[in-house]
């Protein structure tokens, strides 16, 4: 017998992964750089379905029926290099390697570039949902040729997770790195959501005092409103365990330093390529370093900046209406990241020639992933007939961003008043405001460009290039005729 796909890296992810393939009816062949995991793997879970067991990659090769298609579940970087090299001697024409790790989409649009050139496919596949979702039902974003998803895509789909309406959450997004760079700006949009939970949270406890258990409760109930997604069900979880070791509220004890692997860093160096203004996923990037990459002038300021004002007086107590404020306000910064997220998907769609479909993508991210949210069905009908020029800008958000409004701002106003860190709120709201904004200070940076380096602007009230001459008799000329 033949196995019906092969997965090499059999660490937790890529045996999770290749489990719910069993699990599904595939015959599985397993490979992994050491045989000991592949045997603890065989050993707990090889009843679960038909796995073969291979110890080389030329084993692992020739287990498998043609086209073969092997999943490479390493570190993204050297390692999935390392590992195409040794396959692909041991391939033959049409053969599909797919990459399932968080793999920087250059490499993947290179390393499909230069398999194509061999007669291979390369499919570079975001994988979300971590080792629960690999096993149970991820959300998938697989890039590639389209004749590699021919293959490959069937089964794909069947392991992914399935949305309300029973459709997969897979589907093809387009060639070559699109589908590792759309996993990128979920993470992206992952890390705004999770900061923006944590500023609600410092708001809430900084300025009424409410206690992680009551936040737990609070979060809890929120998660049975339009907020409802993993990301807060998870953190009524985080605020609602007590430490045992001290009998402390579980946070508490957590150093207040957030680590990042990099996916974040990448959606921003991205972005800066493209002139996205993803504003709030970046100050969320800025916010994890802010607070682990100098602890020692953290240290210094806490006792060095004192202007008198103190975060944690307590000047409030729990209101209920300042509770909900905190809602609103939590809900029209989440916006404003999904929002920020699907417009740079729509300008790099364009930038990287990727047929991007903007409400199939929202559609992928509804079950199985890290932002699952229920506000993603409603993405998703925002870009279904044609895509709003913001997703703001789509009617339903556009009145509800309305609705929201006022408590943001109450919301940042007290933060900013009492020196409570807020950027993620505080930079959507800016956003916003930018956005709708009739007249932006722009104009007179153009002005001053146009001073110091005659580079130019352009007029309200009439077509060309400007200049004037500011060091001569400030006369305005036309930029062509002063050939500036
Ligand atoms: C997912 C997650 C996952 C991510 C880790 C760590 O969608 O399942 O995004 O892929 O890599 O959660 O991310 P950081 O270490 O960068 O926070």
């Amino acid at each position: 017998r033949k196995a019906q796909i092969g997965v090499t890296g059999l660490a937790v992810m890529g045996a999770n992964l290749a489990r719910n393939l069993a699990r599904n009816g595939y015959t599985v062949a397993l490979h992994n750089r050491s045989s000991e995991k592949t045997d603890a793997l065989l050993e707990a879970h090889g009843s679960e379905g038909d796995f073969i067991r291979t110890e080389t990659l030329q084993e692992l090769v020739d287990s498998l029926e043609s086209p073969r298609r092997i999943l490479v579940m390493v570190k993204a970087g050297g390692p999935v290099d390392a590992v195409i090299d040794q396959l692909v001697p041991l391939l033959d024409k049409d053969d599909i390697i797919i990459d399932g790790g968080n793999s920087h989409f250059p490499d993947t649009i290179r390393r499909e570039k230069d398999l194509a050139e061999k007669g291979l496919h390369f499919v570079g596949v975001g994988v979300s949902g971590g080792e629960e979702g690999a096993l149970n039902g991820p959300s998938i974003m697989p890039g590639g040729s389209a004749k590699s998803y021919e293959s490959v895509g069937p089964m794909l789909e069947k392991i992914a997770a399935k949305a309300e309406d029973g459709s997969p959450c897979c589907a093809w997004i387009s060639t070559d790195g699109a589908g590792h760079f759309v996993k990128m700006v979920h993470n992206g949009i992952e890390y705004a959501d999770m900061q923006v939970i944590g500023e609600a949270y410092d708001l809430m406890r900084s300025v009424a005092n409410i206690e992680p258990a009551e936040q737990a409760e609070i979060f809890k109930q929120w998660n049975t409103t339009e907020l409802s997604s993993y990301l807060i069900e998870i953190t009524a979880e985080v605020l609602a365990q007590v430490d045992s070791k001290t009998g402390k509220p579980f946070i508490d004890v957590i150093v207040d330093q957030a680590g990042q692997k990099g996916t974040g860093r990448w959606t921003v160096q991205s972005a800066l390529d493209l002139g996205a203004p993803i504003t709030g996923i970046a100050e969320s990037v800025f916010a994890r370093a802010l607070s682990s990459s100098n602890s020692a002038a953290r240290e210094q300021a806490q006792k060095g900046f004192t202007d008198g004002l103190i975060a944690t007086t307590g000047v409030a107590t729990a209101d209920p209406e300042f509770v909900e404020d905190v809602r609103r306000a939590l809900f029209a910064s989440k916006l404003v990241s999904y929002a920020q997220g699907m417009d740079m998907l729509s300008i790099a769609g364009k930038e990287y020639g990727w047929d991007l479909k903007l409400d199939t993508i929202a559609s992928l991210w509804r079950e199985g992933c890290i932002i699952r949210a229920e506000l993603l069905a409603e993405i998703m009908e925002a870009y279904k007939d044609e895509a709003p020029a913001n997703m703001l800008l789509a009617p339903a958000f556009n009145k509800l961003m309305e609705e929201l409004v006022p408590s943001w701002r109450r919301v940042i106003s007290k933060a900013v008043a009492l020196g409570i860190p807020v950027p993620v709120f505080s930079s959507s709201l800016a956003y916003y405001d930018a956005l709708r904004r009739d007249r932006l200070p722009a104009a007179l940076i153009q002005g001053q460009r146009d001073y110091f380096g005659a580079h130019t602007y352009k007029r309200v009230d009439a077509e060309g290039d400007y200049h004037v001459m500011w060091s001569d008799d400030l006369r305005e000329v036309n930029a062509e005729d002063a050939h500036v």
